[in-house]
């Protein structure tokens, strides 16, 4: 297997989008990102230096990192920030993931300009299990705020509700139904008759999305690093976090075609609805400019049907070659209520969501009714050190109250409380982890994301969970094998998967502002017994935590 090296320099860069130039931190000065390219069975080292204003932390989305949670990047979870002017060397390992994945910032909303694409080969002598496409391209979605990160993160933390985007883009870029846009719209340049892979990345900030290419079918191969059995459609559903590996063939007889992706968002608060184009272009076909522009036929925003539609269709490929390793006698459950709270603040210390006086509570997130507090130091240095001041090993493995989830809860009170608390799980265990939806504030679908590992979701349904019933439609044959899955709005999602990587994992709704007020927590599944099943040492130049 290869060990090859990149160098990822954050520096701050001038970047001008709907006619309005902003300072934002980046990787390289790219938007998005450089692409990392390995194949499967590799090591990479990553050498991050950072030269702007403010500690960062860089996280490999959906990449394993067997026995390596150092690696993994959470910003005081697994590290501290590496300082302005200092580096750190990430280490990182592909030993199960094969398709795409994406690396970015995991340091509050840094993420939105640090970002980029993780391309993950067939290891030496072997091939895709779809015929070989004649070219690919990655396709990363991501939002474009005028407002500043740090602000923007002032305003959050306090409760504020933020403001929305002001454009999704492709591949950095807004597209033609944006002002100011059309000269930079990203094109795709195709030949007629030729099969193309496009490698899909979410990396919006608050909004999942729909995507279509305009009178082409998609055929879904592969999603979250890996791969699917075939899905033909008009449209996919992705959230943020997931990645999507997408073939479609260039069959079309006019010149030039829309890609589009809009939002996905089934709950009341306001969110963007804009949409962002990108072009196909035919290279030879004669340029037959069409009446009117073909745009892809995307369902509508709260479209909750649609989504779940394209989202049940997805299986794993549970091969000889690509088998699907279900847990089946279930030895650890955890049932995690997911829900949007408020929490008290001391005197009056905070705004209210319109940001325009002092109030006595703010907008809050939780977990279990825990509303997860981030230390000022790792909770990984902690737990391999043994420092008994960090973090409570007590997350609890079910909601300190049952209510009707997902019914009236007009009784039930929407305060949460705060705290650094972490589960233990011991090596090996199977584990299953129900996610229960809750009405509280309003009901919104979230995708919540696992550090560590990829898990196979074995069910899912609207309403509450019935521990009687629902288990006895359980797909363990086929589930697909995911990092990010959404739990529906006002529904359910089970997850399943082996505690065979020791280490400190967060898991955490990844829609920004659910993260930031506290929709995460962490699992720390323990040493089995041999040296292969411990936690690595940590590498000399950890960052400080001083
Ligand atoms: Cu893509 Cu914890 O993140
Ligand atoms: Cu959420």
């Amino acid at each position: 297997a290869l060990r090859k090296t990149y160098d990822f320099v954050l520096q701050e860069t001038n970047f001008t989008r709907l006619c309005s130039t902003k300072s934002m931190l980046t990787v390289n000065g790219k938007f998005p990102g450089p692409t990392i390219k390995a194949r499967k069975g590799d090591t990479i080292f990553v050498n991050v230096h950072n030269q702007g204003n403010y500690g960062v932390t860089i996280h490999w989305h959906g990449v394993n990192q067997p026995r390596n949670p150092w690696s993994d990047g959470p910003e005081n979870v697994t590290q501290c920030p590496i300082k302005p002017g200092t580096k750190f060397t990430y280490e990182v390992i592909f030993s199960a993931e094969e398709g795409t994945l994406w690396w970015h910032a995991h340091s509050d909303w840094t993420r939105l300009s640090v970002h980029g694409a993780i391309i993950i080969l067939p290891g030496p002598g072997k091939s895709y299990p779809f015929p070989k496409p004649f070219k690919q391209e990655t396709i990363v979605l991501g939002s474009w705020y005028k407002q500043d990160v740090p602000e923007m993160l002032t305003n959050v933390l306090k409760g504020v509700i933020p403001n929305v985007s002001d454009a999704y883009t492709i591949n950095g870029q807004p597209g033609d139904l944006y002002n100011c846009s059309n000269d930079s719209t990203y094109r795709l340049k195709v030949k007629f008759g030729k099969t193309y892979l496009l490698r899909i990345i979410n990396a919006v900030m608050n909004e999942e999305n729909f995507f279509g290419i305009a009178n082409h079918t998609l055929t879904v191969v592969g999603q979250d690093g890996a791969y699917i059995k075939p899905i033909t459609t008009d449209y996919i559903l992705i959230t943020p976090g997931q990645t999507m590996d997408v073939l479609f063939t260039a069959n079309q007889n006019l010149s030039h075609y829309y890609m589009a992706a809009s939002p996905f968002f089934d709950s009341v608060v306001a969110f963007d609805n804009t949409t962002t184009t990108a072009i196909v272009q035919y290279y030879d076909g004669k340029y037959t400019p069409p009446p009117t522009p073909f745009f892809p036929n995307l369902p509508f925003y709260n479209d909750i049907n649609a989504a779940i539609n394209f989202t049940n269709r997805v299986k794993s490929l549970a091969t000889d070659a690509y088998p699907a390793n279900v847990p089946k006698n279930i030895t650890t459950q955890l049932f995690i209520t997911v829900a949007l709270n408020r929490i008290l603040c001391p005197n009056n210390s905070c705004l209210s969501p319109t940001g325009d006086g002092p109030l006595d509570n703010k907008q809050s997130s939780s977990l279990n009714n825990v509303s997860f507090a981030t230390p000022q130091v790792s909770i990984l240095d902690a737990y391999y050190r043994g420092l008994s001041n960090v973090f409570v090993g007590d997350f609890p493995s079910q909601p300190p109250n049952f209510y009707n989830f997902t019914g009236d809860v007009s009784g039930v009170s929407l305060f949460t409380e705060s705290g650094t608390k972490a589960r233990f799980i011991n090596y090996g265990e199977a584990v299953e982890i129900v996610f229960q939806g809750s009405n509280l504030q309003f009901a919104e679908t979230h995708p919540l994301h696992l550090h560590g590992y990829s898990f196979f979701v074995v069910g899912t349904g609207f309403g509450n969970f019935n521990n009687e019933t629902d288990p006895l439609s359980y797909n363990l044959v086929d589930p697909p094998e995911l990092n990010t899955v959404n739990v529906p709005r006002s529904g359910w999602v089970a997850i399943r998967f082996f505690a065979n990587n020791p280490g400190v994992w967060f898991m955490h709704c990844h829609l920004e502002r659910h993260a930031t007020w506290g929709m995460d927590t962490v699992l720390i599944v323990r040493n089995g017994q041999s040296e292969d099943q411990k936690i690595r040492p940590p590498p000399a130049n950890m960052p400080s935590c001083s």
